[in-house]
Formats: C-alpha cells, sequence, structure tokens
C-alpha cells in the first residue's frame, strides 16, 4: 500500500512523516519544498555529530588507548601523531566556511564551543551562544534553539550538546595543561557544537 504524506500522519505511525511536515514547509502542489532552519541544523547536527563520533571512537580511542599505537596531538605534524578530535572538527568547519563562499545557496557556519575550553578561542562570545551552552550543560539531552541578530544580520542559532562519548575525551581533556576543569565523567556534556544559519535572504 502506498502511505501519503496524510495518510501516514492521520495514522500516526511513522517518525519519518512526523519529520516530514516540520521539515517541509512548502504545501502548494508543484511549489519547491523548503526545508525549515531547525530541520536543517538537525540534519547537519546528525552528520556532523556521526562523523565525529567514528572518528573518536573507532580511530582515535582504539589506536591511543587500546591498542596504544600512536598517540593524539595539537601538534600532530611534529609529533607524527592523529588530529584531535576538535581539530579534526574545525578543519572541516574551516573547509566548509571557504567552500560556502563560492556557493550562492548554502549560507552557514558552526563550531564546537565549551564553558570549560581547553582553547579559549573556543569559549563561547555571544549571549545565546553562553545561554544555549548553560542550557544543554543543565538539560542533559536537549538541544537549545534561538535566534539572535549580529551585525544587523538575524540568525537561526542552534546549540547540541557536544558528549564525551569515549573515554580518551574525559582523559584527555581532565589531564590537559589549558583544561579548566578536571572532573570530567563518561556521557558528561564537555561542550556545544554551534550552528548559525542566516535567516534574512
Ligand atoms: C588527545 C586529546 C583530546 C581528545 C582525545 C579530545 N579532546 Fe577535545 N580538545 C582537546 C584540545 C587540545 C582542544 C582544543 C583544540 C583547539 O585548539 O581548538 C579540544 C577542544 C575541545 C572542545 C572545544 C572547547 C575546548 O575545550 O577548547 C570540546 C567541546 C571538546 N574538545 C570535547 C571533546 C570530546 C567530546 C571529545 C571526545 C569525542 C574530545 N574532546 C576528545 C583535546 C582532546
Amino acid at each position: 500500500m502506498k502511505i501519503t504524506r496524510k495518510s501516514a500522519l492521520a495514522l500516526g505511525t511513522t517518525v519519518s512523516a512526523v519529520a516530514l511536515t516540520t521539515a517541509i514547509a512548502a504545501t502548494e502542489p508543484g511549489a519547491t519544498p523548503s526545508i525549515t532552519p531547525k530541520a536543517m541544523a538537525d540534519a547537519l547536527h546528525l552528520v556532523m555529530d556521526s562523523d565525529r563520533t567514528i572518528y573518536t571512537q573507532k580511530i582515535v580511542n582504539r589506536l591511543v588507548k587500546k591498542e596504544k599505537v600512536i598517540t593524539a596531538s595539537e601538534h600532530f605534524e611534529d609529533d607524527k601523531a592523529l588530529v584531535l578530535p576538535a581539530q579534526m572538527f574545525r578543519f572541516g568547519a574551516e573547509l566548509v566556511a571557504k567552500r560556502a563562499e563560492k556557493l550562492d545557496d548554502v549560507n552557514f557556519t558552526y563550531s564546537l564551543q565549551s564553558l570549560w575550553p581547553v582553547n579559549k578561542q573556543n569559549a563561547p562570545k555571544t549571549d545565546a551562544e553562553k545561554t544555549g551552552l548553560q542550557f544543554i550543560a543543565d538539560n542533559k539531552g536537549k538541544n537549545y534553539y534561538t535566534e539572535e541578530t549580529l551585525g544587523g544580520t538575524r540568525y537561526f542559532t542552534a546549540v547540541y550538546p557536544d558528549v564525551g562519548v569515549a573515554p580518551v575525551c574525559v582523559s584527555c581533556h581532565n589531564e590537559h595543561k589549558d583544561s579548566p576543569r578536571r572532573d570530567f565523567k563518561l556521557g558528561d556534556v564537555m561542550g556545544g557544537v554551534v550552528i548559525r544559519i542566516p535567516l534574512d535572504s
């Protein structure tokens, strides 16, 4: 049986049907479907977070902590070591920003931040970032969504928890000389991913 969006909704059966209604705003037949900023941010974050988790668990944690064949270091070139998970994330974000400049329809930025940053540059700067990081630390498992105006442009801003998913996350931060916090445990919210999408075209 072919399930139309309407019938699936009426049955209230599938998660994807619910996601469809929140993600696709256009309803007119023949109209180009548009996606809400929240749905776009959620999808982007799912990809980022999954890649980050896999890199940490299957590469860094396995080779550094379990098999002890290589280290992970900020100075990965000099030390012939693995790139840190946060560096992997930032290099990706920088390449995205550069490539997005040439694409008219692609306009978003993202960063990894924390209220307890090893690198002070990763501390929150805007009020929305500060409130969002505090919110996700206080409300485990929840995301934070808001709007903010920066430099005359209105943005949709989402903040997602960045969780210590592998033992190596926790041990490296707790032992790092520049870390302002040393009591992280596995599963703790260690920071957050901020995704920002401009709302004015
Ligand atoms: C081997 C050490 C190491 C490992 C493993 C590691 N980190 Fe980090 N992390 C760092 C360093 C160093 C920075 C600062 C990097 C920079 O210069 O931006 C950082 C940055 C971060 C930041 C941005 C705020 C800050 O502290 O500067 C967050 C959030 C973060 N890490 C969480 C995690 C999580 C979660 C994991 C596991 C998925 C993880 N880290 C694994 C060392 C590590």
